[in-house]
């Protein structure tokens, strides 16, 4: 059984309707729990991953189930131009910084003027073992993520996730 979505993204599902959200790439989609719920609510969705993930995704689904699966070494080929990118629990795993950096890049590359960016990462907390890069602070992810051009809107964290609302910065 496909696991719910994330809380995040259900929550916020109003107001991208409301913000004329159509085009969504769901990007690290993972077992494609977000991919599949947006689709269902009527958005076009586009759903990225590592090749190894891809082949994974095709080995359980009949052919052409998930119509847009895109492998993340050609996403930039694909010039998107989405509405808006999902990105729930991928930031924190990603271990070099140069791929956190080359990871954003592509995300913004990836959306129009003006698009959306939700993202969740898993939280610091107090029992986050001293030294661990899989975890942000707020203002660690706040840091590292003005950096690279985007506003931020809103801030829905919990305790056990950092969650902020982005918009991409007109050039
Ligand atoms: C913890 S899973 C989260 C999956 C999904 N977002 C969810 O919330 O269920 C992280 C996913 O990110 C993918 N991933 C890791 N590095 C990536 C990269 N550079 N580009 C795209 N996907 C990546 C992994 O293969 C994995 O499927």
């Amino acid at each position: 059984m496909l696991s719910q979505p994330c809380k995040s993204i259900v929550d916020l599902v109003q107001f991208f309707k409301d913000n004329q959200v159509v085009k969504v790439l769901d990007y690290g989609a993972g077992k494609l729990r977000n991919s599949i719920y947006l689709l269902n609510k009527g958005f076009k969705v586009y759903a990225c991953d590592t090749e190894k993930q891809i082949r994974k995704i095709n080995s359980l689904m009949e052919v052409n189930e998930f119509p847009y699966l895109i492998n993340e070494s050609q996403l930039m080929s694909h010039r998107l131009n989405v509405d808006l990118v999902v990105s729930n629990y991928v930031l924190n795993i990603i271990e070099d910084d140069n791929d956190k950096l080359k990871y954003i890049k592509n995300t913004y590359n990836s959306l129009k003027k003006r698009g959306y960016l939700l993202l969740e990462v898993r939280r610091r907390t107090e029992r986050t073992p001293r030294g661990c890069t899989k975890a942000f602070t707020k203002k660690e992810l706040n840091n590292f993520i003005l950096n690279c051009n985007f506003e931020k809107l809103k801030d829905y964290s919990s305790k056990r996730s950092v969650v902020f609302l982005y918009q991409k910065n007109g050039l």
